[in-house]
């Protein structure tokens, strides 16, 4: 599989970008008060973005070496992503309230920036570690 090795690691990447942007679009509907941000195309939209996503994900660690993942970058970031999945329910669903769901949604996408810092650098630092590593 590794000859698809680039094929697989853009499809994770577009998969990414473009779950991040639908989270980021649906999380200013709620914002908004718009019932848009949970509805049913979207939320399917999503979770086959997000499917492709993490095949694409796991595709990737098995043709990469384990070398690779041996500081421990990999392990932060799924990590991360299980706080992401929890304050991205929050932030379109669970939360009580319009500021909670407004916190967790900031949150939300800080978490989801902070992993392409890490997904970029390789390392548990992320953007720190690229801009002062
Ligand atoms: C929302 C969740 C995720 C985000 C934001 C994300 C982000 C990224 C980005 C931006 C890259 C490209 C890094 C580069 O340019 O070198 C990448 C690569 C990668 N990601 Fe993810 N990812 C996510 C989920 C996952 C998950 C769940 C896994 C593992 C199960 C994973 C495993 C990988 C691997 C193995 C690479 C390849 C690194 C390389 O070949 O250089 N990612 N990710």
């Amino acid at each position: 599989m590794i000859e698809f090795y680039r094929q697989i690691f853009w499809v994770h990447v577009a998969a990414v970008i473009a779950s991040g942007s639908l989270f980021g679009m649906r999380g200013l509907l709620v914002q908004a008060g718009s019932r848009w941000g949970m509805a049913t195309p979207l939320r399917y939209l999503s979770y086959g973005i997000d499917t492709v996503l993490l095949t694409a994900a796991l595709m990737l660690v098995t043709i990469l070496p384990g070398a690779m993942f041996a500081n421990g970058w990999l392990a932060i970031k799924l990590l991360l992503l299980a706080a992401y999945v929890l304050l991205g329910t929050f932030a379109l669903k669970r939360g009580p309230t319009s500021k909670v769901r407004a916190r967790c949604f900031v949150g939300a996408l800080v978490v989801f920036a902070t992993m392409v810092g890490i997904a970029r650098a390789h390392h548990p630092l992320g953007w720190l570690h690229l801009l002062y590593g």
